[in-house]
Protein backbone atom coordinates (compact mmCIF):
# COMPACT_ATOMS: atom_id res chain seq x y z
CA UNK A 1 0.00 0.00 0.00
CA UNK A 2 1.17 3.81 -0.78
CA UNK A 3 1.12 5.47 2.28
CA UNK A 4 1.61 9.16 3.24
CA UNK A 5 2.29 10.17 6.62
CA UNK A 6 2.25 13.68 7.71
CA UNK A 7 4.76 14.85 10.37
CA UNK A 8 7.68 13.55 11.34
CA UNK A 9 7.38 14.19 14.90
CA UNK A 10 7.84 10.57 17.49
CA UNK A 11 4.28 9.37 16.16
CA UNK A 12 5.18 9.94 12.29
CA UNK A 13 8.20 8.78 12.31
CA UNK A 14 7.84 5.74 13.98
CA UNK A 15 4.90 5.02 12.27
CA UNK A 16 6.19 5.94 8.84
CA UNK A 17 9.36 3.91 9.38
CA UNK A 18 7.23 0.84 10.99
CA UNK A 19 4.62 0.67 8.20
CA UNK A 20 7.82 0.67 5.68
CA UNK A 21 9.22 -2.18 7.86
CA UNK A 22 6.14 -4.24 7.70
CA UNK A 23 6.26 -4.08 3.56
CA UNK A 24 4.29 -0.88 2.62
CA UNK A 25 5.58 2.44 0.75
CA UNK A 26 5.73 5.34 2.90
CA UNK A 27 6.50 8.88 2.49
CA UNK A 28 7.09 10.95 5.22
CA UNK A 29 6.22 14.63 4.98
CA UNK A 30 6.91 17.47 7.37
CA UNK A 31 7.44 21.23 6.50
CA UNK A 32 10.70 21.56 8.58
CA UNK A 33 12.96 21.29 6.06
CA UNK A 34 16.54 20.40 7.97
CA UNK A 35 14.14 17.92 10.05
CA UNK A 36 13.91 16.18 5.87
CA UNK A 37 17.53 17.19 4.87
CA UNK A 38 18.40 14.70 7.96
CA UNK A 39 16.14 12.33 7.20
CA UNK A 40 17.23 11.35 4.02
CA UNK A 41 20.70 11.34 5.30
CA UNK A 42 19.81 8.73 7.19
CA UNK A 43 19.76 10.33 10.37
CA UNK A 44 17.02 10.64 13.22
CA UNK A 45 16.02 13.97 14.81
CA UNK A 46 14.80 12.04 17.94
CA UNK A 47 15.86 9.76 20.50
CA UNK A 48 14.17 6.67 19.97
CA UNK A 49 16.03 3.49 20.70
CA UNK A 50 15.97 0.95 17.85
CA UNK A 51 14.99 3.64 15.13
CA UNK A 52 17.79 4.35 13.51
CA UNK A 53 18.55 0.80 13.26
CA UNK A 54 15.41 -0.03 11.95
CA UNK A 55 15.24 2.44 9.34
CA UNK A 56 18.99 1.23 8.26
CA UNK A 57 17.55 -1.81 7.65
CA UNK A 58 14.39 -1.00 5.47
CA UNK A 59 14.95 -1.05 1.33
CA UNK A 60 15.50 2.62 0.60
CA UNK A 61 12.49 2.61 -2.43
CA UNK A 62 9.93 1.45 0.83
CA UNK A 63 10.47 4.73 2.21
CA UNK A 64 11.49 8.38 1.32
CA UNK A 65 11.36 11.92 3.46
CA UNK A 66 10.33 15.41 1.65
CA UNK A 67 8.80 18.74 2.35
CA UNK A 68 6.69 18.18 -0.89
CA UNK A 69 2.85 17.69 0.31
CA UNK A 70 1.71 17.50 -2.82
CA UNK A 71 4.22 15.39 -4.38
CA UNK A 72 3.38 12.75 -1.91
CA UNK A 73 0.03 12.84 -2.46
CA UNK A 74 -0.27 12.36 -5.99
CA UNK A 75 0.99 9.12 -5.39
CA UNK A 76 -0.48 7.93 -2.39
CA UNK A 77 -4.21 6.15 -1.17
CA UNK A 78 -3.71 6.97 2.44
CA UNK A 79 -2.40 9.86 4.27
CA UNK A 80 -2.01 9.38 7.85
CA UNK A 81 -2.09 12.86 9.92
CA UNK A 82 0.24 12.70 12.68
CA UNK A 83 1.29 16.47 12.83
CA UNK A 84 1.05 17.99 16.60
CA UNK A 85 -1.91 19.28 18.29
CA UNK A 86 -0.33 20.90 21.55
CA UNK A 87 -2.69 22.83 24.17
CA UNK A 88 -3.69 26.12 23.98
CA UNK A 89 -3.56 28.45 26.49
CA UNK A 90 -7.25 27.38 27.81
CA UNK A 91 -5.98 23.82 28.11
CA UNK A 92 -8.17 22.94 24.59
CA UNK A 93 -6.51 21.10 21.82
CA UNK A 94 -4.92 23.44 19.11
CA UNK A 95 -5.69 21.66 16.34
CA UNK A 96 -4.47 24.60 13.87
CA UNK A 97 -1.92 21.68 12.52
CA UNK A 98 -4.46 19.04 11.69
CA UNK A 99 -6.91 22.05 10.07
CA UNK A 100 -3.89 23.30 7.92
CA UNK A 101 -3.02 19.71 6.61
CA UNK A 102 -6.72 18.61 5.49
CA UNK A 103 -6.95 22.01 3.34
CA UNK A 104 -3.64 21.11 1.76
CA UNK A 105 -5.16 17.67 0.90
CA UNK A 106 -8.25 19.11 0.07
CA UNK A 107 -6.31 21.34 -2.57
CA UNK A 108 -3.49 18.67 -3.67
CA UNK A 109 -5.43 15.81 -4.25
CA UNK A 110 -6.47 14.23 -7.50
CA UNK A 111 -7.36 10.93 -6.44
CA UNK A 112 -9.33 8.91 -3.62
CA UNK A 113 -7.63 9.39 -0.05
CA UNK A 114 -8.37 7.98 2.93
CA UNK A 115 -7.65 10.61 5.38
CA UNK A 116 -6.31 9.02 8.72
CA UNK A 117 -6.43 10.72 12.00
CA UNK A 118 -3.26 9.75 14.19
CA UNK A 119 -2.93 12.74 16.28
CA UNK A 120 -4.38 12.96 19.51
CA UNK A 121 -7.75 15.12 18.49
CA UNK A 122 -10.78 15.85 20.60
CA UNK A 123 -13.96 13.83 19.33
CA UNK A 124 -15.56 15.06 16.62
CA UNK A 125 -12.71 16.23 15.20
CA UNK A 126 -12.51 13.52 12.19
CA UNK A 127 -15.87 14.98 11.17
CA UNK A 128 -14.77 18.83 11.23
CA UNK A 129 -12.05 17.61 8.88
CA UNK A 130 -14.17 16.10 6.55
CA UNK A 131 -16.64 18.71 6.65
CA UNK A 132 -13.11 20.99 5.77
CA UNK A 133 -12.18 19.26 2.93
CA UNK A 134 -15.74 18.99 1.50
CA UNK A 135 -15.48 22.69 1.74
CA UNK A 136 -12.10 23.60 -0.11
CA UNK A 137 -12.86 21.13 -2.96
CA UNK A 138 -16.23 19.77 -3.27
CA UNK A 139 -14.47 17.32 -6.25
CA UNK A 140 -12.24 15.41 -4.57
CA UNK A 141 -13.74 11.48 -3.74
CA UNK A 142 -12.69 10.52 0.34
CA UNK A 143 -13.14 8.95 3.46
CA UNK A 144 -12.01 10.07 6.66
CA UNK A 145 -10.97 7.87 9.61
CA UNK A 146 -9.61 7.71 13.25
CA UNK A 147 -6.87 5.60 14.06
CA UNK A 148 -5.34 6.76 17.89
CA UNK A 149 -1.82 5.96 18.63
CA UNK A 150 -0.89 3.86 21.57
CA UNK A 151 3.08 4.26 21.50
CA UNK A 152 5.19 5.43 24.63
CA UNK A 153 8.57 7.06 23.92
CA UNK A 154 11.32 4.67 24.76
CA UNK A 155 9.46 1.84 23.42
CA UNK A 156 7.53 3.00 20.46
CA UNK A 157 9.09 0.23 18.14
CA UNK A 158 7.43 -2.97 20.12
CA UNK A 159 4.69 -1.03 20.98
CA UNK A 160 3.80 -0.20 17.35
CA UNK A 161 4.76 -4.40 16.00
CA UNK A 162 3.69 -5.37 19.15
CA UNK A 163 0.46 -3.71 19.71
CA UNK A 164 -2.32 -5.12 22.26
CA UNK A 165 -4.61 -3.57 19.51
CA UNK A 166 -5.06 -1.26 16.91
CA UNK A 167 -8.04 0.79 17.08
CA UNK A 168 -10.02 2.49 14.02
CA UNK A 169 -13.30 4.45 13.65
CA UNK A 170 -14.99 4.70 10.28
CA UNK A 171 -17.71 5.59 8.56
CA UNK A 172 -17.14 2.67 6.20
CA UNK A 173 -16.47 -0.35 5.17
CA UNK A 174 -14.11 0.67 2.22
CA UNK A 175 -12.20 2.92 4.56
CA UNK A 176 -12.27 -0.55 7.24
CA UNK A 177 -10.79 -2.70 4.77
CA UNK A 178 -8.08 -0.63 3.49
CA UNK A 179 -7.21 0.19 7.02
CA UNK A 180 -6.93 -3.65 7.79
CA UNK A 181 -5.17 -4.24 5.31
CA UNK A 182 -2.36 -1.85 6.59
CA UNK A 183 -2.42 -3.20 9.58
CA UNK A 184 -2.37 -7.27 8.45
CA UNK A 185 0.88 -7.66 9.12
CA UNK A 186 1.42 -7.30 13.04
CA UNK A 187 -2.78 -8.14 13.38
CA UNK A 188 -3.22 -11.36 15.32
CA UNK A 189 -1.63 -14.10 13.07
CA UNK A 190 0.61 -11.42 11.29
CA UNK A 191 3.83 -12.12 10.28
CA UNK A 192 5.38 -8.69 12.03
CA UNK A 193 6.53 -8.74 15.72
CA UNK A 194 4.29 -11.21 17.94
CA UNK A 195 1.02 -10.34 15.81
CA UNK A 196 -0.81 -10.47 18.21
CA UNK A 197 -2.73 -7.10 17.92
CA UNK A 198 -6.23 -7.31 18.18
CA UNK A 199 -7.80 -5.08 15.13
CA UNK A 200 -11.18 -3.47 16.75
CA UNK A 201 -13.36 -1.23 13.92
CA UNK A 202 -15.51 1.30 15.56
CA UNK A 203 -17.45 4.66 14.67
CA UNK A 204 -15.41 7.36 14.60
CA UNK A 205 -16.13 8.94 17.94
CA UNK A 206 -15.67 6.10 20.08
CA UNK A 207 -12.16 5.99 18.66
CA UNK A 208 -10.99 9.31 19.23
CA UNK A 209 -12.49 8.33 22.77
CA UNK A 210 -10.38 5.42 23.37
CA UNK A 211 -7.21 7.17 23.20
CA UNK A 212 -8.11 10.06 25.84
CA UNK A 213 -9.72 7.39 28.04
CA UNK A 214 -6.97 5.00 27.69
CA UNK A 215 -4.36 7.68 28.94
CA UNK A 216 -6.69 9.17 31.46
CA UNK A 217 -7.15 5.64 32.85
CA UNK A 218 -3.37 5.01 33.13
CA UNK A 219 -2.71 8.31 34.72
CA UNK A 220 -5.09 7.54 37.28
CA UNK A 221 -3.96 4.04 37.70
CA UNK A 222 -0.59 6.30 38.78
CA UNK A 223 -2.01 9.08 41.26
CA UNK A 224 -3.73 6.11 42.97
CA UNK A 225 -0.40 4.61 43.61
CA UNK A 226 0.87 7.02 44.36
CA UNK A 227 -1.57 8.09 47.28
CA UNK A 228 -1.26 4.61 48.46
CA UNK A 229 2.31 5.28 49.16
CA UNK A 230 1.49 8.33 50.84
CA UNK A 231 -0.67 6.32 53.06
CA UNK A 232 2.08 3.84 53.62
CA UNK A 233 4.12 6.16 54.42
CA UNK A 234 2.02 7.47 57.12
CA UNK A 235 0.64 3.62 58.68
CA UNK A 236 4.14 1.93 58.09
CA UNK A 237 3.05 -0.24 55.06
CA UNK A 238 5.68 -1.04 51.87
CA UNK A 239 4.11 0.34 48.62
CA UNK A 240 6.14 -1.76 46.33
CA UNK A 241 4.42 -5.25 47.78
CA UNK A 242 1.38 -3.41 47.51
CA UNK A 243 1.85 -2.85 43.99
CA UNK A 244 3.09 -6.11 43.15
CA UNK A 245 0.01 -8.19 44.97
CA UNK A 246 -3.07 -5.81 43.22
CA UNK A 247 -1.10 -6.18 40.20
CA UNK A 248 -1.39 -10.09 40.88
CA UNK A 249 -5.01 -9.29 40.47
CA UNK A 250 -5.57 -9.67 36.58
CA UNK A 251 -9.04 -7.31 37.06
CA UNK A 252 -5.95 -4.76 38.03
CA UNK A 253 -3.17 -5.44 35.54
CA UNK A 254 0.36 -5.48 37.31
CA UNK A 255 1.45 -1.85 34.79
CA UNK A 256 0.91 1.34 35.72
CA UNK A 257 1.53 0.56 39.06
CA UNK A 258 5.14 1.95 39.69
CA UNK A 259 4.76 4.58 42.48
CA UNK A 260 6.69 8.01 41.68
CA UNK A 261 7.08 11.79 41.78
CA UNK A 262 4.11 11.94 39.35
CA UNK A 263 3.61 11.57 35.67
CA UNK A 264 4.52 13.96 33.36
CA UNK A 265 5.45 13.37 29.62
CA UNK A 266 3.81 15.40 26.25
CA UNK A 267 0.80 13.37 26.26
CA UNK A 268 -0.80 12.73 29.69
CA UNK A 269 -1.19 16.48 31.20
CA UNK A 270 -2.37 17.48 27.87
CA UNK A 271 -4.81 15.16 27.14
CA UNK A 272 -6.28 14.74 30.69
CA UNK A 273 -6.53 18.67 30.63
CA UNK A 274 -8.03 18.42 26.96
CA UNK A 275 -10.53 15.81 27.54
CA UNK A 276 -11.98 17.53 30.85
CA UNK A 277 -12.23 20.55 28.80
CA UNK A 278 -13.95 18.89 26.31
CA UNK A 279 -16.36 17.58 28.76
CA UNK A 280 -16.88 20.64 30.84
CA UNK A 281 -17.95 22.40 27.45
CA UNK A 282 -20.84 19.18 26.27
CA UNK A 283 -22.51 19.57 30.50
CA UNK A 284 -19.96 16.96 31.87
CA UNK A 285 -18.13 16.58 35.03
CA UNK A 286 -15.40 14.11 34.40
CA UNK A 287 -14.95 14.50 37.93
CA UNK A 288 -12.78 11.32 38.57
CA UNK A 289 -10.31 12.59 35.69
CA UNK A 290 -10.18 15.84 37.12
CA UNK A 291 -9.02 14.85 40.55
CA UNK A 292 -6.25 12.56 38.77
CA UNK A 293 -4.95 16.17 37.43
CA UNK A 294 -5.16 17.91 40.59
CA UNK A 295 -3.59 14.47 42.52
CA UNK A 296 -0.70 14.84 39.84
CA UNK A 297 -0.32 18.94 40.77
CA UNK A 298 -0.22 18.31 44.50
CA UNK A 299 2.26 15.23 44.19
CA UNK A 300 4.77 17.46 42.25
CA UNK A 301 4.77 20.09 44.95
CA UNK A 302 4.52 17.24 47.39
CA UNK A 303 7.50 15.67 46.14
CA UNK A 304 9.56 19.58 46.40
CA UNK A 305 8.31 20.11 50.15
CA UNK A 306 9.82 16.32 50.73
CA UNK A 307 13.38 17.78 49.52
CA UNK A 308 13.32 20.68 51.09
CA UNK A 309 12.76 19.10 54.40
CA UNK A 310 15.19 16.49 54.08
CA UNK A 311 17.52 18.99 52.82
CA UNK A 312 17.00 21.03 56.24
CA UNK A 313 17.52 17.93 58.58
CA UNK A 314 21.05 17.60 56.35
CA UNK A 315 21.77 21.32 57.31
CA UNK A 316 22.96 21.21 53.78
CA UNK A 317 21.69 23.43 50.46
CA UNK A 318 23.46 21.02 47.34
CA UNK A 319 21.12 18.87 45.46
CA UNK A 320 22.22 16.52 42.52
CA UNK A 321 19.39 15.07 40.26
CA UNK A 322 20.20 12.30 38.66
CA UNK A 323 17.49 12.52 35.83
CA UNK A 324 15.75 15.53 34.48
CA UNK A 325 13.65 13.34 31.28
CA UNK A 326 9.98 12.67 32.25
CA UNK A 327 10.65 8.82 32.29
CA UNK A 328 13.70 6.64 31.85
CA UNK A 329 14.73 5.63 27.78
CA UNK A 330 13.53 9.08 26.41
CA UNK A 331 15.79 12.29 26.56
CA UNK A 332 12.11 13.94 26.36
CA UNK A 333 11.59 16.87 29.49
CA UNK A 334 8.46 18.19 28.62
CA UNK A 335 6.20 18.57 31.98
CA UNK A 336 9.39 16.54 33.50
CA UNK A 337 8.32 15.84 36.86
CA UNK A 338 12.02 16.50 37.53
CA UNK A 339 12.33 19.56 35.80
CA UNK A 340 9.15 20.80 38.06
CA UNK A 341 10.61 19.72 41.06
CA UNK A 342 13.58 21.61 40.43
CA UNK A 343 11.07 25.04 39.69
CA UNK A 344 9.13 24.50 42.79
CA UNK A 345 12.36 23.97 44.74
CA UNK A 346 14.28 27.08 43.35
CA UNK A 347 10.88 29.15 44.31
CA UNK A 348 10.57 28.05 47.62
CA UNK A 349 14.30 28.72 48.46
CA UNK A 350 16.33 30.11 45.98
CA UNK A 351 19.99 29.30 47.83
CA UNK A 352 19.64 26.03 47.30
CA UNK A 353 22.15 25.00 44.68
CA UNK A 354 21.37 22.52 41.93
CA UNK A 355 23.21 20.15 39.71
CA UNK A 356 21.59 18.10 36.79
CA UNK A 357 22.80 15.14 35.04
CA UNK A 358 20.65 12.47 33.09
CA UNK A 359 21.89 10.15 30.69
CA UNK A 360 20.31 11.73 27.34
CA UNK A 361 18.21 14.82 28.40
CA UNK A 362 20.62 17.53 29.43
CA UNK A 363 20.75 19.27 25.79
CA UNK A 364 16.61 19.62 26.37
CA UNK A 365 16.61 20.45 30.23
CA UNK A 366 19.00 23.47 29.92
CA UNK A 367 16.49 24.94 27.48
CA UNK A 368 13.77 24.23 30.01
CA UNK A 369 15.86 25.46 33.09
CA UNK A 370 17.53 28.11 31.48
CA UNK A 371 16.44 30.70 33.56
CA UNK A 372 17.36 29.13 36.62
CA UNK A 373 20.74 28.86 38.12
CA UNK A 374 21.02 24.93 37.65
CA UNK A 375 24.75 23.29 37.14
CA UNK A 376 25.37 20.05 34.35
CA UNK A 377 27.32 17.01 34.46
CA UNK A 378 26.33 14.21 32.11
CA UNK A 379 28.72 11.64 34.32
CA UNK A 380 26.12 10.72 37.34
CA UNK A 381 29.51 10.17 39.75
CA UNK A 382 31.45 13.61 39.29
CA UNK A 383 27.45 15.20 39.42
CA UNK A 384 27.42 14.12 42.71
CA UNK A 385 30.86 14.77 44.22
CA UNK A 386 29.97 18.06 46.44
CA UNK A 387 26.31 16.97 47.08
CA UNK A 388 24.87 16.84 50.54
CA UNK A 389 21.17 14.93 48.83
CA UNK A 390 21.32 13.30 45.79
CA UNK A 391 17.50 12.77 44.42
CA UNK A 392 16.82 9.99 41.76
CA UNK A 393 14.41 11.79 39.46
CA UNK A 394 13.87 9.59 36.50
CA UNK A 395 13.94 5.44 36.59
CA UNK A 396 16.74 4.92 34.17
CA UNK A 397 18.35 1.50 33.78
CA UNK A 398 21.51 3.16 34.76
CA UNK A 399 20.53 4.44 38.08
CA UNK A 400 18.74 1.13 39.02
CA UNK A 401 22.38 -0.19 38.35
CA UNK A 402 24.84 2.51 39.54
CA UNK A 403 27.73 0.81 41.32
CA UNK A 404 27.23 2.22 45.10
CA UNK A 405 30.82 1.71 46.13
CA UNK A 406 32.25 3.94 43.46
CA UNK A 407 29.47 6.43 44.40
CA UNK A 408 30.03 6.34 47.72
CA UNK A 409 33.33 7.05 47.03
CA UNK A 410 32.91 9.89 45.08
CA UNK A 411 30.27 11.71 46.80
CA UNK A 412 30.34 13.87 50.50
CA UNK A 413 26.07 12.99 50.06
CA UNK A 414 25.25 11.14 53.32
CA UNK A 415 22.01 9.84 51.81
CA UNK A 416 20.13 9.18 48.81
CA UNK A 417 16.48 10.08 47.98
CA UNK A 418 14.74 7.85 45.49
CA UNK A 419 11.71 9.05 43.97
CA UNK A 420 11.53 5.70 41.25
CA UNK A 421 12.13 3.38 43.97
CA UNK A 422 14.51 1.96 41.62
CA UNK A 423 17.26 1.06 44.13
CA UNK A 424 17.81 -1.86 46.32
CA UNK A 425 17.58 -0.67 50.20
CA UNK A 426 19.47 -2.95 51.59
CA UNK A 427 22.48 -2.45 49.00
CA UNK A 428 22.08 1.03 49.54
CA UNK A 429 22.34 0.76 52.91
CA UNK A 430 25.02 -1.37 53.06
CA UNK A 431 27.13 0.89 50.88
CA UNK A 432 26.67 3.52 53.88
CA UNK A 433 23.95 5.67 52.50
CA UNK A 434 20.64 6.60 54.58
CA UNK A 435 18.29 5.53 51.82
CA UNK A 436 14.80 7.46 51.48
CA UNK A 437 12.40 6.10 48.57
CA UNK A 438 8.70 6.55 47.68
CA UNK A 439 6.22 4.54 50.03
CA UNK A 440 8.17 2.55 52.51
CA UNK A 441 9.18 3.98 56.08
C1 LIG B 1 1.73 7.69 26.99
C2 LIG B 1 0.94 6.38 26.86
O1 LIG B 1 1.49 5.40 27.72
C3 LIG B 1 0.95 5.88 25.41
O2 LIG B 1 0.14 4.72 25.30
C4 LIG B 1 0.40 6.98 24.50
O3 LIG B 1 0.45 6.58 23.14
C5 LIG B 1 1.23 8.23 24.67
O4 LIG B 1 1.20 8.64 26.07
C6 LIG B 1 0.64 9.30 23.81
O5 LIG B 1 -0.52 9.69 24.08
O6 LIG B 1 1.24 9.67 22.80
P1 LIG B 1 4.35 8.32 27.14
O7 LIG B 1 3.90 9.73 27.35
O8 LIG B 1 5.45 8.00 26.21
O9 LIG B 1 3.10 7.39 26.68
O10 LIG B 1 4.81 7.84 28.59
P2 LIG B 1 4.37 6.72 29.64
O11 LIG B 1 5.27 5.57 29.56
O12 LIG B 1 2.92 6.46 29.56
O13 LIG B 1 4.68 7.51 31.02
C7 LIG B 1 3.98 8.71 31.35
C8 LIG B 1 4.40 9.20 32.73
O14 LIG B 1 3.92 8.33 33.74
C9 LIG B 1 5.92 9.28 32.93
O15 LIG B 1 6.25 10.45 33.64
C10 LIG B 1 6.23 8.04 33.75
O16 LIG B 1 7.41 8.14 34.52
C11 LIG B 1 4.97 7.95 34.61
N1 LIG B 1 4.71 6.60 35.13
C12 LIG B 1 4.43 5.58 34.29
C13 LIG B 1 4.73 6.39 36.52
O17 LIG B 1 4.97 7.31 37.32
N2 LIG B 1 4.45 5.13 36.98
C14 LIG B 1 4.16 4.09 36.15
O18 LIG B 1 3.90 2.98 36.65
C15 LIG B 1 4.16 4.32 34.78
Amino acid sequence: MKITVLGTGYVGLVSGVCFAAIGHDVTCVDIDDSKISLLQGGEIPIYEPGLSELLAKINKSSINFTSNLSLALHECEVIFLAVGTPEGEDGVADLSFIFEAAKQIARSSTSYKLVVTKSTVPPGTNFKIRDLIRRENSNIEFDIASNPEFLREGCAISDFMEADRVVIGTENKRAEDVLKSIYTPILNGGRFGSGKAKFLATDIITAELIKYASNSFLAAKICFINEMADLCEIVGGNVNELSYAIGLDKRIGDKFLNPGPGFGGSCFPKDINAIVNFAKSNNCHLSIIESTLKSNDHRIKKMARRVLSKLDSLGGKKITFLGLAFKGGTDDVRCSPSIQIITVLLQLDNTIKIMASDVCAIEGAKIALRDLPVKFEADMYLACADADLIIIATEWEDYGKIDLLKLRESTKASTILDLRNVLNAKEVRSAGFVYKCIGIT
